[in-house]
């Protein structure tokens, strides 16, 4: 049987195993090392969930780089709100510099959306995505350009490797999918 977790009443399996992840952060990182190197770019990582994604790429940089972080929260349970809620605004440090946001998932690309917008605002010399996972069946967002994904996911919620069920799960070291009901 597939390994399986409840979390708050609501059983997940694993869908991606913590090997492939690897596999997938890997070759993010190697396309993001490439374009990067000679930029000293400025990593904005997107709290909570985004915390091991961005650890595990931002070690793979050998050059000069720098890592601020902010927090957005737009979920509640397992749908979006669409109200994006800033708990850690993003640094004016972004002025002049190269930017890359480290995201866990894009869903609606509201959130990307505000995100972009904002280091836009702030006068960041350039903006690119960079997020573990997008789900396409679920933008809202058509223009958001997410140029390195490290996979695109079907319609369902998942937990692990960072990201959560209503705060719990983000410790799994693989990805599960909610099993319905
Ligand atoms: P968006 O604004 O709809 O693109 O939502 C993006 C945010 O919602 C992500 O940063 C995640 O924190 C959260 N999110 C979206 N889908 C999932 C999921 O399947 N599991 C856990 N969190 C999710
Ligand atoms: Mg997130």
């Amino acid at each position: 049987m597939d390994k399986q977790v409840t979390i708050n009443g609501k059983r997940f399996e694993v869908s991606i195993p913590a090997a492939t992840i690897a596999e997938a952060v890997h070759k993010v990182a190697q396309s993001v090392r490439q374009d990067y190197c000679d930029k000293n770019p400025i990593f904005v990582v997107v709290l909570n969930g985004a915390f091991f994604f961005a650890s595990d790429i931002i070690r793979e940089m050998d050059f000069p780089c720098q890592i601020e972080f902010c927090k957005l929260s737009s979920y509640v349970g397992t749908s979006t709100t669409g109200k994006i809620t800033e708990e850690l605004p993003v640094s004016n440090k972004v002025k002049g510099r190269h930017v890359i946001i480290l995201e866990d998932i894009v869903d609606t690309g509201y959130t990307m959306k505000f995100l972009v917008d904002r280091l836009i605002e702030a006068q960041a010399l350039s903006v690119e995505i960079c997020s573990l996972s997008t789900k396409p069946s679920h933008c809202k967002v058509p223009d958001l350009r997410v140029k390195y994904v490290g996979m695109t996911l079907p319609d369902e919620f998942i937990v692990g490797y960072g990201l959560d069920y209503d705060q719990q799960g983000r410790n799994l070291r693989d990805i599960y999918s909610l099993i319905p009901n």
